[in-house]
């Protein structure tokens, strides 16, 4: 049932190409150029009249909401706050009828995001989902949504549901575009024209497995770690800590590049790893003095470059070169490595990888 893979987990990150293609399926159109998803266009006048959109959820999929929020306000120009379910439930929040939530979540049964949608309806705001499991709890409880179509996600640390999430609020951020506006009918075309690119993208860098493993040898006995990113990969490091901590029980944080030197920075010695997103299209001058400094204060530096770099590889200790793309969809990209990474470094670790400690699948109490 690992499909001859030794973890589900890593069976899971090999399925990526696979989920997002599916993802894709019947939505995206290239031919056509157009996207269709029934659960947006039926509730179009919802979408388009809305003052805002919040998106409510747990965990790695509160990072895919992060990862929409930049990509619905570049795109369709609405603006998005993203929230903790739980922060969001009992904050007693200004929600009204004006306001779009957006709920995502992998099992369809996070206590949480469930209670945070039932506030959010009994104030009148109209609640899309965005969920894995079909007929799930929160599937039935929104009003509308669109499921992620990654197919059953068995290992406890989320990986494809994370990609197919992004993959669905994107396909959404575009749709709204169009149907607003905010985006021309070419650039529209182009963007279409590189998402579908993308699985393809995905099973090239999947070959990097054995680079990624080489890598985490050196790593396995580290204490601590950090992850930045900046833009659209900021949430990218969030998730990429979030993974190692989880399966590996390595302390790691994530951060935004820039933020570094209001703190993190103190941490930095020749026993840090810092991992760094430094995207050729990303904010890149700014995120190679960020290694620079790291550098200088010793940290050792794995770096994930887009294909060609060449400043970055002068500095950093180790490189992983992803395929180039459109920087919005290159967390699409750049996830996937950081999932390696921590899976080798936690298999090297005797860590039970699908079921780590303390950890459950879905989170039905709060
Ligand atoms: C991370 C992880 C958790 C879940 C969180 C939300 O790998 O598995 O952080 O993402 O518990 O779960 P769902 O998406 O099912 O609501």
């Amino acid at each position: 049932e690992k499909g001859g893979y030794d973890h589900f987990m890593l069976k899971e990150i090999h399925e990526q190409p696979r989920a997002i293609r599916d993802t894709y399926r019947g939505r995206l159109l290239r031919d056509k150029a157009i996207i269709k998803m029934a659960g947006v266009e039926d509730n179009m006048k919802k979408f388009l009249n809305a003052d805002r959109i919040i998106i409510v959820a747990c965990g790695t999929s509160w990072h895919a909401g992060l990862v929409a929020e930049y990509i619905f306000e570049e795109f369709s120009r609405i603006p998005v706050e993203v929230e903790y379910a739980s922060e969001f439930r009992y904050r007693n929040p200004v929600i009204t009828e004006k306001d779009v939530v957006i709920a995502i979540s992998q099992s369809g049964e996070t206590a949480d995001t469930l209670a945070a949608i039932k506030l959010a309806k009994s104030k009148g705001a109209f609640v899309f989902g965005v969920c894995n499991v079909v007929g799930s709890s929160i599937a039935r409880e929104t009003d509308a949504g669109a499921y992620t179509h990654a197919g059953p996600e068995i290992g406890v640390a989320s990986t494809k549901a994370f990609t197919t999430q992004i993959t669905v609020l994107t396909l959404m951020a575009l749709r709204l575009a169009r149907a607003k506006g905010t985006m021309s009918s070419s650039d529209f075309r182009l963007h279409i024209q590189e998402l579908e690119l993308i699985p393809q993208k995905v099973e090239q860098l999947l070959k990097v497995d054995e680079h990624v493993k080489d890598i985490a040898k050196q790593y396995l006995l580290s204490t601590n770690c950090l992850y930045l990113g900046r833009g659209y990969n900021f949430p990218v490091a969030l998730e990429g800590a979030l993974k190692l901590k989880e399966i590996s029980y390595i302390h790691a944080e994530g951060y935004p590049a820039a933020e570094m030197k209001h703190g993190p920075i103190a941490l930095i010695d020749d026993r840090m790893p810092v991992i760094v997103i430094a995207t050729s299209k990303g904010h890149y001058e700014k995120v190679v003095s960020n290694i620079q400094e790291i550098k200088s204060r010793k940290g050792k530096i794995i770096a994930i470059v887009t294909k060609g770099d060449t400043a970055v590889k002068e500095i950093a200790d180790h490189v992983i070169e992803i395929p180039e793309s459109e920087e919005a969809f290159s967390p699409l990209l750049t996830t996937i490595p950081l999932q390696l990474l921590s899976y080798h470094i936690a298999v090297m670790r005797n860590c039970n990888v699908d079921q780590p400690r303390n950890l459950a699948k879905s989170v039905t109490v709060e």
